[in-house]
């Protein structure tokens, strides 16, 4: 039996269908309300609005479940390497033996990037935020592959572009950061794993062999699948509008570089990093900082706390908290900003203003703890939230694009100035 809703406008008694999810969500298609009412809804935010009806990733706000393609976070992260969930993300199945050689194969031979490339990074001033050169690079690549560009996009073309773009983006990281430390760009090198390479691009120098920590390299896969993808958050919803113009899968990606960066999405775990920095600096009660993040006429926030839709906890933050502690313990790093972390957790959710909100801390607020522990800086971070996001956004673009999906263009309520004359400047 089909369900429906009713509304009554002016009136009228109006119905519209209701989708049901396959695990049980409810919505109410709105595709034809203004035809038949004139009516718009309005929903700043989209906090209550679906945008599309998506098969890769599940989300349980209440309870706290994530699920890529149906597999749960927890054994992902546990049990699967990233190029492995990569593939499950784009292509829907966790890969067999066959098709993930092929996979990794076909990534590990894109992994170069054009020498030209080079000089545009001589072009951006030292100390250039990683995020701005990463979005820029990833735009231009689009220019040194004219065939991604065409908008009919045979499957050929798509899949060359999504190997060339999971191949690249760890060299491109690894190039913004060797920019900046003033240390020679390092090529790839085909006989590691994709987080081995990225290690090797990151901290190798040419005259000695980089020898790879398996410890880093694990919590580094283990990090990079929390991130992979998180249905429909601000940098994939930036991904799938940009694409729904047609334009190509790098400059879509480009777009959600750019959203992720900003403070309240990926850009928060540099954030968290430099809150628990001046917390430990000023050395005033946490309760002063927690009184502050509650005081509405002070802009600050706790960064890594609260989240659009987890309101009991993040699951990604639980996996997260437990392998800081493990990989700190292995690699020997006691940092001080651990320990106050955890003191600001319990202080805060000990304290009804952000349990009665939901407000528990989120994916970002420990995973700049381990950054820091493997070495990468602060600045960093949120490359590394892009690196693990990547192909969550191709999944969600390649599936924006098989499902012909229209254009996104929201309406609005026009609250301006109506009519009136124009006056010359003399009567103004
Ligand atoms: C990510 O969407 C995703 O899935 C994102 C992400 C992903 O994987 O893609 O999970 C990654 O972006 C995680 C979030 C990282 N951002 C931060 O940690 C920044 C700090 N958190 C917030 O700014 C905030 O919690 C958001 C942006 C995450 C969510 O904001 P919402 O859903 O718009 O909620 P809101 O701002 O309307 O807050 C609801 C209430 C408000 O108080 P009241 O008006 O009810 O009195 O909670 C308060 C807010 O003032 N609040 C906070 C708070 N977060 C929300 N108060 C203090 N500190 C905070 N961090």
């Amino acid at each position: 039996m089909s369900e429906t809703a009713r509304m009554i406008l002016d009136g009228q008694e109006y119905e519209f269908p209701v989708i049901t999810g396959s695990e049980n969500e409810k919505a109410i298609d709105i595709s034809k309300l203004r035809g038949s009412t004139g009516y718009i809804t309005m929903d700043p935010g989209f906090k209550n609005t679906g945008s599309t009806q998506s098969g890769i990733t599940y989300l349980d706000g209440e309870n706290g479940v994530l699920r890529y393609r149906g597999y749960a976070i927890e054994d992902l992260a546990e049990k699967a390497s990233f190029i492995e969930v990569a593939y499950l993300l784009i292509y829907g199945d966790l890969p067999n033996k066959e098709q993930l050689e092929y996979f990794s194969d076909s990534v590990t031979r894109h992994t170069i990037v054009h020498e030209n490339m080079k000089r545009f990074f001589d072009a951006f001033p030292l100390g250039a935020h990683p995020m701005g050169m990463l979005s820029s690079m990833v735009a231009s690549l689009s220019t040194f592959y004219p065939e991604s560009q065409n908008p009919n996009r045979d499957i050929t073309d798509i899949d060359l572009t999504i190997h060339r773009l999971i191949a690249k983006l760890p060299t491109l990281a690894a190039q913004a950061y060797k920019h900046n430390v003033g240390l020679p760009t390092m090529y790839p090198k085909n006989n590691l794993s994709y987080v081995g390479n990225f290690m090797h691009m990151m901290w190798g120098v040419p005259a000695e062999d980089y020898e790879i920590d398996p410890i880093v390299e694990s919590a580094l896969n283990k990090l990079f699948i929390l991130h992979a993808d998180h249905e429909q958050n601000c940098s994939t919803s930036t991904v799938r509008v940009v694409g729904s113009s047609q334009a190509n899968l790098y400059s879509s990606v480009s777009a959600g570089v750019s959203a992720l960066w900003g403070p309240l999405h990926g850009g928060a775990n540099q954030a968290v990093i430099e809150m628990l920095e001046a917390i430990r600096a000023e050395g005033s009660p946490l309760q002063s900082w927690i009184d502050r993040a509650k005081d509405k006429t002070d802009s600050f926030r706790l960064m890594g706390f609260g989240h659009r839709v987890y309101k009991n906890f993040d699951p990604r933050a639980r996996i997260i908290k437990k392998a800081a502690d493990e990989v700190l313990g292995q690699l020997g790093v006691n940092d001080p900003v651990l320990e106050i972390a955890k003191q600001l957790e319990e202080v805060a959710l000990n304290d009804e203003y952000f349990v009665q909100r939901g407000l528990y801390p989120n994916v970002d607020f420990y995973s700049g703890i381990i950054y820091r522990a493997l070495g990468i800086p602060t600045d960093m971070f949120t490359v590394m939230f892009a690196l693990g996001r990547l192909p969550g956004w191709i999944g969600q673009w390649k599936e924006m694009t098989e499902n012909r999906e229209p254009i996104g263009r929201p309406r609005q309520v026009y609250v301006g100035a109506t009519n009136r004359a124009f006056t010359g400047l003399d009567a103004r």
